[in-house]
């Protein structure tokens, strides 16, 4: 049975993200979408509401897995007998960053590879910090985002009652 992990901070889960993750779901018999627990980006979203938000996109893919993890991503991998790191890549600004984690992850785990899935066009200019950018200054979410996910970022920026 081949595993991949889709590992990422998901903060919110965007567009672009469900489409690697459908993607992703057609190649392998199993994903897990990791969840970076203590991301260094001070997010948005908690860990729990992270994790749900993207088991609500994912709702409709059976062999979908979605985990918090914590710490080297290639022990997290290792646990859950992933042979395989998915990311996507949008444009070549991605590349030097995504090449430089995808070689000191080959370096610690010969056994992983990763495995990069071009963005959809559609969403090659999508990012997360983006979307909740628009949100801040209350703009139009549903290129970007599921109903669902713009109306809880939309939830954090609304102002307190
Ligand atoms: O969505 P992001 O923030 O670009 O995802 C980055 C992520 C979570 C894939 C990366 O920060 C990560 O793997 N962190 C776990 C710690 C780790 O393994 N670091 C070594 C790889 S260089």
């Amino acid at each position: 049975m081949s595993t991949a992990i889709y590992p990422g901070s998901f903060d919110p889960v965007t567009l672009g993200h469900y489409d690697i993750i459908e993607r992703s779901s057609r190649i392998f018999d199993r994903v897990i979408v990791g969840v970076l627990r203590n991301s260094a980006k001070s997010p948005l979203f908690s860990e729990e509401e992270r994790v749900n938000m993207i088991r609500h996109v994912a709702r409709n893919l059976p062999n979908v897995e979605v985990k918090a993890f914590d710490g080297l991503l290639v022990e997290f991998a290792r646990e859950e007998k992933a042979s395989v790191i998915v990311r996507g890549l949008r444009a070549v600004t991605d590349f030097e960053y995504e090449l430089q984690m995808a070689q000191m992850n080959r370096v610690i785990a010969p056994e992983i590879d990763t495995l990069f899935l071009t963005t959809n066009l559609k969403y090659a200019y999508l990012s997360s910090s983006m979307a909740k950018e628009v949100a801040m200054y209350g703009g139009k979410l549903s290129a970007f985002l599921d109903p669902e996910i713009a109306s809880l970022v939309r939830a954090k920026f609304a102002p307190e009652k």
